[in-house]
């Protein structure tokens, strides 16, 4: 289980989390919806451990990851996930093969002769095939976005952080990622959090979802609980809309009268 306490995370005087409090229980899927910089990809951050929050905590299965101290500590505990960088972060000089395998050599006892194997199977999986020796700048956006996926499932990981997984996509293969993404919950009980501006992909593999606004939860609830709430923030964005209070508040920061 994944718990935020209070979280805040400040990048100098910014305050782009204000106190975030979520709970994602052992096998669900937790969406994470939100404007574009409202701090989504932090928060993903601060569960994985690569910032720490400048206030209140991260608890996964009972530690809180702040606390992680020796190098074994920090091994263990992102041998436990898998995580699908927003940008995909590739590494260029490294082929799609290694680059799917690089988690399995530095943080798993899996004999470096079944690393080719087990990535071209989580490369079948995101519906690639033959592109193990191919390097990153020779995939297209979608392609390399799918390698990232492949390598954040190879280590068979408990938690999967998924930043965007569909962005950049053509919506055959959003939807074969969408059941990707079902499969692992269901068949290997992978604990997840998804952050999207996808509302098809949203509805479809979340359990729950959270909306961030103003570095806190603004609401969140089931899926129906999106599609039916008269919450003007959510309604505002589930559905599209340029006018409404995210718009105001955006004027507000700008300085402009709303
Ligand atoms: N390392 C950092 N140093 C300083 N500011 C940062 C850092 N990382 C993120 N920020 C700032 O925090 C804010 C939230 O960024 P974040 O990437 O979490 O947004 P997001 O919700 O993921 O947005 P998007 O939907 O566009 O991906 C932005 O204003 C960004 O400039
Ligand atoms: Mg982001």
């Amino acid at each position: 289980m994944i718990e935020a306490r209070g979280v805040v995370k400040r990048f100098g005087p910014r305050a782009v989390l204000r106190g975030i409090d979520l709970r994602i229980e052992s096998g669900e899927t937790l969406v994470i919806i939100g404007g574009s910089g409202c701090g989504k990809s932090t928060f993903l951050k601060c569960v994985i451990g690569l910032h720490s929050p400048t206030e209140g905590s991260v608890v996964v299965d009972g530690a809180d990851v702040a606390k992680l101290k020796t190098e074994a500590e920090v091994a263990d505990y992102r041998r436990r996930f898998g995580y699908l960088f927003q940008e995909g972060a590739l590494f260029d000089s490294l082929t799609v093969a290694e680059n799917i395998s690089f988690g399995l050599r530095y943080l798993t006892d899996v004999p470096p002769a079944k690393h080719r194997r087990i990535a071209s199977d989580c490369l079948a999986l995101v519906g690639l095939k033959d592109v193990e020796d191919f390097k990153p700048a020779e995939l297209s956006g979608g392609m390399k976005k799918r390698v990232a996926l492949a390598r954040a499932i190879a280590a068979q990981p408990s938690y999967i952080l998924y930043d965007e997984p569909t962005t950049g996509l053509d919506p055959i293969m959003s939807d074969v990622i969408n059941d990707l993404i079902l499969d692992l919950q269901r068949q290997l009980k992978v604990t997840a959090i998804v952050v999207t501006h996808d509302m098809k992909s949203a509805y479809k593999v979340g359990t729950r979802i959270a909306m961030f606004h103003d570095g806190v939860v603004q609401d969140h609830g089931t899926p129906d609980h999106f599609k039916t709430t008269k919450n003007p923030y959510v309604r505002q964005f589930v559905d599209g809309l340029s006018k409404g209070p995210i718009q105001m508040r955006i004027k507000e920061f700008e300085g402009v009268e709303a």
